[in-house]
């Protein structure tokens, strides 16, 4: 046996990396202060209020002010709000406002920490799958998943859905501006299903997900939203979801979750009307791992740890595509399934979008 030796420790590197470290952990443990942030409505509170004291603060959102003021100073040294020494106040900025109080912005944040918050409650559950190899269903994560990976994708869906994914699938368009009749598999609580809905009046929808949490709440989303007589949620996996010529299909964000994702995929076929479309919105990535190896990357990789690649591997067959499996590894798996056009259609620095036709 041949002892490997030490390796020198470079001071400056150790320094850098240690710098880098640390703002990680302000990183990591402020998960916890956005959620609570969240939750007691601090963020709205302070969005456009101007400068605020602590007591205000907690005036506003009944809440102690003790309490505020560590969480508002934590806030301030993160550079997520702003202090004035010498009025002792603090101030969250539009931008600041726009990603973390106001729910109807494109680049609003805090679902990605409800998600986040799932993730650390899954530590245990996905400690012990590394070590035996098993898989964690989407299912069996606590509901802040479910209602946190809604929060976070709905302003991104609300963006490009309707005003470019759509439009870059040839006929699509139109067809669901005529009257079609539409699949969204893998719906979740159903955002996508209810935006389409929306936008086309003459469309009748139904949205299918093996969880049935989550279809209860996009049922209850549904009527809120006034759309209940054209669109159904019913609780289905992707193979065996019922009902035949679709003219269009469309999953988001839930294709590599699934642990077959080439039976999935003759299924749509099976269903889908000849000259059907099928819309497959997938996280971005390129084919290589060298080339995710970048901010985004890096959040994709580590959900495809805690929550993705779990989740394939708890469902038949296993394949485990993980969610940065590349348009190359996805096109393989359509063309197998028998789709002989699979193109690009559009894609954001967040999404590809893959269309598939018969
Ligand atoms: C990341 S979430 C995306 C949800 C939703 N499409 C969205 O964009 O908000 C993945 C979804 O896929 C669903 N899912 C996973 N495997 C499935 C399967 N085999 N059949 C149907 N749904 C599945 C999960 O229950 C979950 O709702």
């Amino acid at each position: 046996m041949s002892a490997t030796a030490p390796q020198a420790v470079n001071e400056a590197k150790l320094h850098e990396f240690m710098m880098k470290a640390v703002g990680e952990m302000g990183a990591a443990i402020n998960t916890a202060l956005i959620v609570i942030g969240d939750k007691l409505g601090l963020y709205k509170a302070m969005a456009g209020a101007g400068p605020i004291t602590s007591a205000e603060l907690a005036t506003k959102t009944n809440t102690t002010e003790r309490y505020v003021r560590e969480w508002l100073s934590a806030q301030a040294a993160g550079g997520f709000i702003s202090y004035d020494a010498a009025t002792g106040r603090f101030t969250l900025p539009p931008e600041q406002a726009l990603a973390l109080a106001d729910e109807s912005s494109p680049v609003f944040l805090p679902g990605f920490f409800q998600a986040v918050e799932a993730t650390i409650k899954g530590i245990p559950k996905i400690t012990s799958a590394f070590q035996t190899g098993k898989g964690v269903g989407w299912h069996e994560h606590d509901a802040c998943l479910f209602v946190g990976t809604e929060r976070f994708f709905r302003p991104n869906y609300r963006g490009h859905l309707i005003n470019e994914w759509i439009p870059a699938l040839g006929d699509t368009e139109a067809r669901l501006k005529a009257g079609a009749r539409v699949a969204d598999v893998g719906c979740g609580l159903g955002t996508s299903t209810i935006l389409m809905a929306q936008a086309y009046p003459k469309s009748t929808f139904v949205g299918f997900d093996y969880h049935a949490g989550s279809i209860e709440l996009a049922r209850e989303a549904a009527a809120k939203a006034g759309v209940s007589d054209r669109v159904k949620f019913e609780v289905s996996s992707a193979k065996q979801y019922p009902g035949q010529g679709y003219d269009f299909v469309a999953f988001f964000d839930c294709l590599h979750d699934m642990g077959d994702p080439e039976g999935a995929a003759r299924h749509v076929l099976e269903t889908l009307a000849p000259n059907g479309t099928w819309m497959i919105v997938e996280p971005f990535a390129n084919d290589k791992l060298e080339d995710n190896l970048n901010p985004i990357g890096r959040v994709f990789y580590s959900a495809s740890t805690m929550l993705c690649t779990p989740a394939s591997l708890s469902q038949e067959v296993g394949l485990g595509l993980g969610a940065q499996a590349g348009e190359g590894r996805l096109a393989k798996v359509l063309h197998a399934a028998g789709f002989t056009r699979v193109r690009r259609a559009t894609e954001t620095p967040f999404n590809i979008v893959l269309e598939a036709r018969p």
